[in-house]
């Protein structure tokens, strides 16, 4: 963001950049940017930092307390949580009703900004005929090893997979902190990735995450690994190592029969949206977007990682080579529906941004068991989610149904 971007006097200017602001001289811009002071917010209090903002001219007076409404421990908790904070950005909480997932009823606490998203998943709920039944897998996530540079990469790979029994055996040993949760560790076969000036070698770990996410802890495993193959299998440290956003957490089903009030017409419309959706690439993004305005309201408001969910459920979406919905219809009779979403999700209860006192205060409010309990309650709100959308394009529209939703609040 420029200075003339948010007002500046014309004797200073300010450079926005990812970690510092950078106050320059006017006359010197664009050509050499030199650098006259640099604003530091890091040591500060949030509301000290906007005051700081204030007093250089950046910042209007945050009079009606829109980045300061939260308390003091809330405060140095954010400040806590990411760099140069200076306040909290707040979203509608709300809560879908008329859930019965596996026989039992269930609140459902969502974070969101879209006006028909609880109104919605609730009205679908109501209409799931015997609740929804969702089951959970157990978790796992990999971490990948990257090795580029290697003199023989043929040899290489070969002594890997070679070796991959007795390397998979001492990780198992020496480098898995969650095995005392219950989370298993396995090596996959090491492969190739042609690349543009050397052929990379890639080492991947599967950790089983129990009720973490589990992003930092394989990662750390991973490089206690890559510490232990660096005595065994090459003199080189690896290239990278990271954890993979791809088929990561819990892998969650989800099936439910819908009543469809509008009789065969209306099945046989809901089909048709559906094998749009399977057939038009598109129409899926926006069928599977359906299903995420559940899914990433119930993890905002759960303090999950959103973007690790959204990366790894439309990969799955991808998963066969073209972009598909994650969800299956087919008709029971005129006026019912059987509908199923497979999602995997990375999601946890314990780590990161869990530990959140809103985000604390949801998963009580929802009561969850687990990791695994949250995971199925996402899934069955994403399906509830996505019936509503089939249920509002096949009937009234959207733009209808959401200025019905609007007069119901308002009349
Ligand atoms: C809007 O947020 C979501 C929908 O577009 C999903 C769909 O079209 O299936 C209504």
């Amino acid at each position: 963001m420029l200075a003339s971007d948010v007002g500046l006097g014309p004797a200073e200017r300010y450079v926005m950049c990812n970690h510092k602001e950078e106050i320059m001289s006017d006359s010197t811009r664009p050509r050499s940017f030199p650098v006259r002071h640099v604003l530091q917010l890091r040591g500060m209090s949030p509301a000290r930092r906007l005051l700081e903002l204030h007093r250089l001219g950046i910042a209007v007076p945050d009079k009606e307390g829109l980045l300061s409404h939260t308390t003091e421990a809330l405060a140095t908790a954010f400040d806590a949580m990411i760099e140069n904070a200076i306040g909290a950005f707040p979203v509608p909480l709300g809560i879908a009703t008329n859930f019965v997932m596996n026989g039992e009823p269930r609140l459902i606490a969502m974070a969101t900004e879209e006006r028909s998203v609880i109104a919605a998943a609730s009205k679908a709920a109501k209409l799931a005929e015997d609740g929804i039944t969702v089951t959970a897998g157990k978790a796992s996530t990999r971490a990948q090893i990257l090795y580029s540079g290697l003199p023989d990469p043929p040899a290489a790979l070969a002594k890997l997979r070679q070796w991959r029994g007795h390397i998979e055996d001492l990780l198992r040993a020496e480098c898995n902190p969650m095995a005392k949760y219950g989370g298993e560790l396995r090596v996959e076969a090491p492969r190739f990735v042609p690349g543009d000036r050397d052929t990379l070698i890639i080492v991947e770990i599967d950790i089983g995450t129990a009720d973490a996410m589990g992003a930092n802890v394989v990662t750390r495993i991973a490089e206690r690994a890559a510490e232990r193959l660096l005595r065994l299998f090459t003199d080189r440290r690896p290239t990278a190592v990271i954890c993979c956003n791809d088929e990561a957490g819990f892998p969650v089903a989800a099936e439910a029969t819908f009543r469809v009030a509008g009789g065969a017409g209306q099945v046989r419309k809901v089909l048709d949206l559906q094998t749009w959706a399977a057939h038009d690439p598109p129409r899926a993004v926006t069928h599977n977007k359906g299903v995420m305005n559940a899914v990433s309201a119930i993890a905002l408001a759960t303090g999950q990682d959103t973007r690790a969910i959204e990366a790894c459920v439309h990969a799955s979406a991808a998963k066969s080579g073209g972009y598909k919905p994650l969800t299956t219809y087919a008709a029971v009779d005129d006026d019912r529906v059987r509908a199923t979403l497979s999602l995997r999700l990375p999601i946890g209860t314990v780590g990161g941004a869990t530990a959140h006192p809103t985000a604390a205060f949801c998963r009580k409010l929802m009561r969850v068991k687990d990791a695994a309990d949250l995971a199925c309650l996402m899934t069955a709100a994403g399906l509830a989610q996505n019936f509503a959308a089939l249920l509002a394009l096949s009937g009234e529209g959207i733009p209808g149904s959401h200025a019905r939703l609007a007069k119901q609040r308002h009349p």
